[in-house]
């Protein structure tokens, strides 16, 4: 059994304005595991919006990569070398290019002297109904095998990952709406304490936080729910 973290949640930073990021993850840092930079804030800030955001906190570039073996090795050294602490990239992309995604965020860390991160693989998205798509259950397994650290997985699909891939591996569930909350264009959504029961590590949240009049009073409800 790996060692649950103690603050489970993930905030996603989902803006367009660095400025903005910037004051969210200084009011987040403290209440957090981790805050995620995707692909909105990336292509507003670039490189230096997620150096901006590691000062602050440990940071989850949700980059999502899915590209020939020798770019994906290449964009995640450069990832790595951002000291951040946890990345991503398409299951789909195949074994190769998972294992490329390893070894270049292994170069990369180590040639800037930060640690190396958690690289994990995104298995299917939750705003898709999963039908034609491989099985998450299957991918993640897939993940697994090619040394990757964990699989984003929908709160639908936690409990078959889990049994498929053991304790051993880190599972990070979007798609988690606190009670009440509205639950935009996510498909399968989950309560908070429902994630965690079935096996999730991580919650990644962003709107129901980013867009809500008191950010840290909505984490502080979520993480009073886990307890
Ligand atoms: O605002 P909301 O809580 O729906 O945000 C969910 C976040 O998780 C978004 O940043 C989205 O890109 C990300 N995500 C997702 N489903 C995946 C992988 C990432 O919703 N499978």
């Amino acid at each position: 059994m790996i060692p649950r973290p103690d603050l489970p949640l993930i905030v996603a930073l989902d803006v367009s304005d660095v400025e903005v990021a910037d004051e969210l993850a200084s009011r987040l840092a403290l209440e957090v595991g981790m805050l995620k930079v995707g692909l909105e804030l990336f292509w507003a800030g670039g490189p230096e919006a997620v150096q901006r955001i590691v000062s602050h906190a440990s940071v989850f570039v949700d980059s999502k990569l899915h590209d020939i073996p020798n770019t994906v090795e290449r964009a995640s050294a450069n990832i790595a070398r951002l000291g951040v602490a946890m990345f991503n990239v398409h299951a789909l992309g195949g074994e190769a290019m998972m294992r490329a995604a390893l070894e270049g965020a292994k170069r990369g860390a180590d040639s800037a002297g930060v640690p190396m991160p958690l690289v994990i693989a995104v298995t299917v998205l939750s705003s898709q109904s999963g039908e034609d798509l491989a099985s998450p259950a299957s991918l993640a397994f897939e993940a697994k095998t090619s040394g990757l650290d964990g699989v984003v997985v929908s709160g639908a699909d936690v409990k078959d990952v889990r049994a498929a891939c053991g304790d051993a591996f880190c599972l990070v569930v979007p798609g988690i709406r606190p009670k009440g909350a509205n639950g935009h264009d996510q498909i399968r959504v989950l309560h908070p304490r429902e994630a965690v029961e079935l096996g999730a590590d991580y919650l990644v949240v962003g709107r129901p936080i980013i867009d809500a009049a008191d950010p840290v009073g909505v984490v502080r409800g979520i993480l009073r729910d886990l307890r």
